[in-house]
């Protein structure tokens, strides 16, 4: 019998810390995302609070929610702010293009989303439209919403209910400006972001980090441009210049944009070819961080992964512009691989919001359209495994042995993903077995400081394709993990087939 693979895990070594903010969300007007899922309206059944619904809310708390990512996406750079202030009733209407070209109401707009903010304890990161929005209205959108004196723009919200200025920490200047968001070249967003940055100020205490809109997938290009244009003019060293942080949008889709297979109906090989996509975040991320070290060597320019995860062909009978999917214990394998990858990357990225929170893409909620009835998905159930690695101290964790590999595409990939981190006397250790099959027995070889005790939490099914439906809403859910035992080294932890584990260690 061949030794088990060893992960030696030094705990007297903190590294980078991970940002809470690594775990963040984004919610668009697209779809049922906002309304049916967040904001279902004062007058539904449905227990709410001005609109929003309380178990959603309830949902979302209980993952910490750090921050949330909204109007859009695409959508951002549609929207237009004052069309969703001041009373309901005398909105104006719009046309959503992006998304199933349905009229908008406006019926969610700034107090709402600034409400739900609040509600959910989460940090506000406004998207900024630069593809059909002047400088002005955006200019005029964050005075509206952090400024506390009697300017017009402060003044106009008192009008419209609000007294308070709000905290909005994150602010995003356009959104795929390669794409959706204009179909510009690199130079000429470039241009824009410095332009629009200018304006995005500061009003009292509350600090914006701008976030200016960054590559898809493996374009540096585009990346080293936005980077050449806070280098020239001395900006990368300048924590206050136009912009703070580029983003990223890195999605995990199997097959071509027009088909990119079924959520729930695969067989092996798509299981496998999603494994390998979701592993490509970290050559992905390399790549861009590769290119902002070479201009910013202190890193003090975030990387922010603002759209991410996995991305099928919608459900039958669902509108094709809603992007609605299921989600099933493979998508939960390809958070947990992305967390790991993120932690790695902690002293570059300093946020990430996986692609959206409720009834779109990779959801974390899904709620039926006639009952309402909500249902947490696979992959909310990681985001709740791993939030002892919200702002704890990276671990580097280093594989002594022969790891299980797999030839996928002509590449071999890994069949185990591992991450660790530590906060004052508990450290965390996340461990995804990729293989669908086999078992992988692990021995964490726990250095530096002594383990009073130990416990451990398992997310796995009979079947990959497993999910969860009103009918069956625990189909995929965390259980005590009985897997792990003393071992001279440290701790052998036994993985079954597909599973997502985490060890907590409280540490003496
Ligand atoms: O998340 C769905 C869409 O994907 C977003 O609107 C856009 O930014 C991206 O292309």
């Amino acid at each position: 019998m061949s030794d088990p693979l060893v992960a030696v895990i030094d705990l007297d070594l903190p590294g980078a810390t991970i940002s809470r903010h690594l775990y963040g969300h984004f919610a668009e007007h697209l779809g049922r995302c906002i309304y049916g899922g967040f904001f279902v309206g004062e007058d539904s059944a449905i227990p709410n609070e001005g609109g929003i619904r309380l178990d959603v809310v309830d949902a979302l708390r209980a993952i910490r929610i750090p921050n949330l990512r909204w109007p859009g996406g695409c959508f951002a750079d549609d929207y237009h702010w004052r069309d969703g202030i001041g009373p309901r009733e005398s909105r104006p209407r719009m046309v959503n293009s992006h998304w199933g070209d349905v009229v908008e109401d406006n019926s969610f707009g700034t107090h709402e989303f600034m409400h739900l903010c609040e509600m959910l304890g989460a940090d506000a990161y406004v998207s900024g439209n630069i593809g059909s929005g002047t400088v002005r209205e955006m200019s005029e959108w964050v005075e509206y919403l952090t400024r506390d004196d009697d300017s017009p723009m402060a003044a106009l919200r008192r009008d419209n209910g609000r007294n308070e200025p709000w905290r909005v920490p994150f602010w995003g200047l356009g959104n795929e400006a390669w794409g959706c968001g204009g179909n510009m070249n690199a130079e000429h967003f470039a241009n824009l972001a410095r332009q629009y940055g200018t304006y995005v100020r500061d009003h009292g205490d509350n600090k914006v980090y701008r976030i200016a809109a960054g590559a898809n997938t493996d374009d540096y290009r585009w990346t080293e441009t936005l980077m050449k244009a806070l280098a020239h003019l001395g900006c990368a060293h300048d924590p206050r210049g136009f912009y703070q942080a580029l983003s990223l949008h890195y999605y995990t889709i199997n097959g071509e944009w027009a088909d990119k297979g079924d959520a729930t109906r695969f067989g092996l090989d798509d299981y496998y070819v999603t494994m390998k996509r979701a592993q490509r975040m970290r050559e992905v991320v390399r790549g861009h961080a590769n290119v902002m070290d070479s201009y910013d060597p202190l890193r003090r320019v975030g990387l922010v992964i603002d759209e991410w995860g996995t991305w099928w062909n919608v459900e039958h009978g669902t509108d094709p512009g809603f992007l609605y999917q299921q989600n099933t214990l493979r998508d939960a394998l390809v958070a947990s691989v992305h967390f790991d990858i993120f932690h790695d990357y902690a002293d570059r990225l300093v946020m990430a919001n996986i692609a959206q929170t409720v009834n779109v893409l990779q959801a974390m909620i899904l709620t039926d359209p006639d009952t309402g009835a909500l249902v947490l998905t696979p992959t909310y159930h990681v985001f709740r495994m791993n939030v002892g690695h919200h702002d704890a101290a990276a671990l580097q964790v280093r594989l002594k042995g022969q790891e299980r590999t797999r030839q996928v595409e002509g590449e071999e990939i890994p069949l185990l993903s591992v991450s660790a981190s530590i906060k004052d006397d508990t450290a965390l250790v996340s461990l995804s077995n990729l293989d669908a099959a086999e078992p992988q027995t692990l021995v964490l070889d726990l250095r530096g400081r002594e383990v009073a005790e130990f416990s451990a939490s398992v997310l796995t099914a009979g079947d990959l394709q497993e999910h969860n439906t009103p009918e069956r809403p625990d189909a995929v859910a965390p259980e005590a993990h009985d897997g792990v035992r003393a071992h001279p080294d440290g701790l052998a932890v036994i993985l079954p087939p597909h599973s997502y584990v985490t060890v907590s260690l409280r540490l003496a």
